[in-house]
């Protein structure tokens, strides 16, 4: 006997019916927002992600060397083929490239609740739009697909941080070029490691700079409780700041002004609470960056992303910004489950073909194959069976209705029709059953 592997699903009807459920409310919605559909292959140049994910992700690779002694992986996320693909037509392209994908990502992860090694992702981006009605237009995406559920802003948020302020807040702290990304992914980690291993990872990511890191630490802890737009300004204001660096900090909290303003106008600001603890973990982003969480239950991220404008000027095309956002099924169906807006999924046919006797199965296949050319779900036994047991079975699939076909009704051409909940019977001529059913 076998077992899946650990961290791997299988999804039997009643899964891939739920599964389904939350494809079809992501599709529609960003088809709602114009977003075309796209899909990158499952497998990749292992390269592609060691050089662009970052370090989280490299130690989480599903990779090996396939039989052409090439070395590939699985892929953690989609994003880095996303730029590949529009950086490939970046040329010809009609911008703003507005795309999105759903299919499953791979991640070697330690195994915990939420986390799995197979997962579904949905990405949405926009790329070769540099303004902030870009960063808007994703981050209203992400919650309409959120609200398509019918989840309110009493279960979920999105917490919205920026790397471009933290950028110039760790250069008033002294950090520069090329210590700033190594000291990003620390502050990421900062409320999820303990004191101890924070200072050891600080020591690493500024060795060689000078600095003092348990200093930054202490500094860094000031702003990563910043969480109104009020306090970036304060944080700012208690220091004594050059003409240049004050200039870039005041044009980055007018973007954050604009961008506010924007998510208001789209009536989404219930659901948004700017926080700079938000940082992320991949190595790629450039701007603006966010998560959205359940605020109920185990307050575990749904989705996350933000801007990286020069992820596809590094693999080699056109400088082309780009801001988007992944969102996982695992955490949304939990909290679906959760809070009881799982929808009600059916595999359920719309009527169950009961069948007289084997003299009328060939009269009864071509009603059933004219109803489903029509477009009607329609059931029926695939062995004779007596009539009790054909209605047993009608009852345990779903079925709307019965219909019953048996001679002497064909003589007339019609058969019989059973509403199965009401138990209400009558006949109908065949010609008007598919208008009747549909
Ligand atoms: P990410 O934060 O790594 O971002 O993943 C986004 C979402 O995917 C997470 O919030 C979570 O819901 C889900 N997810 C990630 N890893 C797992 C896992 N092991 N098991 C279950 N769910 C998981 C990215 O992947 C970026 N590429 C998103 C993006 C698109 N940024 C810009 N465009």
């Amino acid at each position: 006997m076998f077992k899946t592997l650990p961290g791997f699903r299988e999804f039997y009807p009643e899964d891939s019916a739920k599964k389904n459920y939350i494809f079809d409310k992501w599709r529609n919605t960003a088809l709602a927002f114009g977003f075309s559909e796209f899909d990158p292959p499952v497998l990749e140049q292992l390269e592609l992600f060691t050089e662009k994910s970052g370090e989280e992700i490299k130690s989480q690779l599903f990779e090996f060397v396939d039989k052409g002694g090439r070395g590939v992986s699985l892929r953690p996320e989609m994003t880095p083929s996303l730029a590949r693909m529009v950086g490939a037509r970046a040329n010809g392209i009609r911008r703003p490239v507005k795309w999105f994908a759903i299919g499953e990502n791979y991640r070697y992860e330690r195994q915990q609740k939420g986390r799995l090694r197979a997962f579904f992702q949905y990405n949405a981006d926009i790329l070769g739009e540099e303004s902030a009605n870009a960063d808007a237009e994703v981050i209203a995406l992400l919650i309409e697909s959120l609200r398509a559920f019918g989840l309110t802003e009493n279960e979920f948020k999105l917490r919205l941080g920026d790397r471009t302020l933290w950028v110039l807040f760790l250069e008033t702290a002294g950090v520069t070029e090329p210590y700033i990304i190594p000291v990003l992914s620390v502050i990421d980690k900062l409320e999820k490691v303990p004191p101890e291993t924070l200072a050891a990872l600080m020591g690493d990511a500024v060795k060689g700079s000078g600095l003092d890191s348990a200093a930054l630490i202490e500094k860094v802890r000031s702003f990563i409780g910043v969480k109104s737009l009020d306090s970036m300004r304060e944080a700012f204001a208690r220091q004594e700041l050059g003409a240049e660096i004050s200039e870039k900090i005041s044009q980055r909290l007018s973007d954050w002004e604009q961008l506010l303003g924007l998510l208001d106008a789209l009536g989404i600001s219930a659901f948004i609470s700017p926080d700079m603890g938000i940082v992320r973990g991949l190595a790629y982003y450039t701007g603006f960056v966010f998560e959205a969480f359940q605020t109920v239950g185990t307050g575990r991220a749904l989705a996350g992303g933000g801007r990286y404008d020069t992820l596809v000027k590094k693999l080699g095309y056109p400088d082309m910004p780009a801001v988007g956002f992944g969102m996982g099924d695992v955490t949304v169906s939990d909290l679906l489950e959760l809070v009881g807006k799982g929808g009600a999924v059916s595999n359920a046919p719309d009527a169950y073909v009961v069948i007289g006797s084997d003299a009328v199965r060939p009269a009864a296949l071509k009603i059933i194959s004219d109803m489903r050319r029509f477009g009607l779900r329609i059931d029926y036994p695939l062995k004779a069976s007596s009539f009790g047991k054909q209605f047993k079975q009608a009852d345990a699939v779903g079925a709307k209705f019965a219909l019953i076909v048996g001679e002497d009704e064909l003589q007339k051409n019609s058969v019989k029709i059973k509403n199965l909940s009401s138990g209400e019977e009558k006949e109908m001529p065949i010609a008007e059953i598919q208008n009747f059913l549909k």
